[in-house]
């Protein structure tokens, strides 16, 4: 087995915490360093999880020489700039969904990694775990033949706050970049990234970011997705994928399940695949595979679909009128 990952971690957020703990179950990662944009921050932060290296800036972070790839876990907004500073140093880059605010950022970071030759992948943590595997493995053996339908939704009830993440148009807000990435990179990974009719519906609130959104998404094949996502709304979290002889049922809530059921030609089959860790830990553990094999991109999260996914994220936000005062 290869030496560890020695991770750094960019913006000690909400999600930081998680990624942080799920390192702690992962043998292949560990976490060396913390970069706040405040000292405080960052030991605080570095203190809870037995970090060494702390620093109050993330430009000292990624001149580190102690770590080799780093987390970027800020609000969408700065995921680029954060992105690039990290690449730019030669840091490997794991950064949070969704990859940018936009697929022309999105577009800019994968240059700068392919033109480094350093490694980026975006962290869809869904992507990496047990009982996605298998749902790619039941498709890949034509277990329900050739998916034609797809249904997801991803909702959860929160309260409004204009100044935080979820809600405000400057920190990237809205339930489609939040959210609904996850239900349009799940139709993705099973029917492509490459949809050629895109329609969309959303209700913006008060604040002027999407509070619901439906998309269908239609495909040269004849697939459809049907998808919703939703920051004032608890909805189901189900997804199906209906095939040209059978279905996969993952049980709710999908992006962070262990379950899943297919049922094809009269025949069941039902899988349980506990989580080790909080589930954070699969995409670490991804990374540090690609990193040990000399991989620049992951065969699970290319590259070129996080950027596509993105353009499908700007054409469903033409279509709604959400527009961010950054851009
Ligand atoms: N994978 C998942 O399950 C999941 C779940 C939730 C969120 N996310 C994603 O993770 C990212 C971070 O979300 P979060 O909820 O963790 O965000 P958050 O707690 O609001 O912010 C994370 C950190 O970003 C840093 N930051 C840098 N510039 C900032 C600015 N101008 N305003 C606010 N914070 C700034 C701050 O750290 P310092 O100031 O200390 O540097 C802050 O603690 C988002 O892109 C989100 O979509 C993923």
């Amino acid at each position: 087995m290869s030496a560890p990952v020695r991770w750094g971690i960019l913006g000690p957020g909400s999600i930081a915490h998680k990624f942080a703990a799920g390192l702690q179950s992962a043998p292949d990662g560990q976490l060396i360093a913390v970069g706040s944009r405040d000292q405080l921050r960052a030991d605080a932060f570095a203190d809870q999880y037995g970090a060494p290296n702390r620093h109050a800036s993330y430009e000292d972070l990624v001149a580190d020489p102690d770590i080799d790839a780093i987390y970027v876990a800020t609000p969408h907004p700065f995921h680029k700039d954060a992105s690039i500073l990290c690449l730019e140093a030669g840091k490997a880059v794991l950064c949070e969904k969704p990859f940018t605010i936009n697929a022309a950022e999105a577009e800019a970071v994968v240059a700068v990694a392919r033109t480094k030759g350093v490694f980026l992948m975006e962290a869809m943590w869904s992507r990496y775990l047990p009982v996605m595997a298998q749902v790619r493995q039941w498709l890949a053996e034509d277990a329900i033949g050739e998916p034609l339908v797809v249904s997801a939704d991803f909702g959860f009830r929160a309260n409004v706050n204009p100044e935080g993440r979820l809600f405000s148009p400057a920190l990237g807000g809205g339930a489609l970049l939040d959210i609904g990435i996850y239900v349009v990179s799940f139709a993705a990974m099973v029917l492509g990234a490459q949809p050629d009719r895109i329609t969309a519906a959303a209700h913006l609130g008060e604040t002027g970011v999407d509070e619901q959104t439906g998309v269908v998404l239609g495909y040269p094949g004849g697939g459809i997705a049907t998808l919703s996502c939703a920051v004032r709304a608890s909805t189901p979290h189900e997804a199906r994928i209906t095939g040209s002889k059978g279905t996969i049922a993952l049980d709710p809530s999908w992006w962070k399940g262990e379950g899943a059921t297919l049922k094809a030609d009269g025949h069941e089959e039902r899988v349980e695949l506990v989580l080790e860790g909080n589930g954070y830990n699969y995409e670490a553990r991804e990374v540090a595979r690609c990193l040990a094999a000399g991989e620049l991109e992951s065969p699970v999260m290319p590259l070129d679909e996080t950027v596509a996914l993105m353009r499908i994220l700007d054409e469903i936000r033409a279509q709604i009128g959400l527009k961010y005062p950054m851009e």
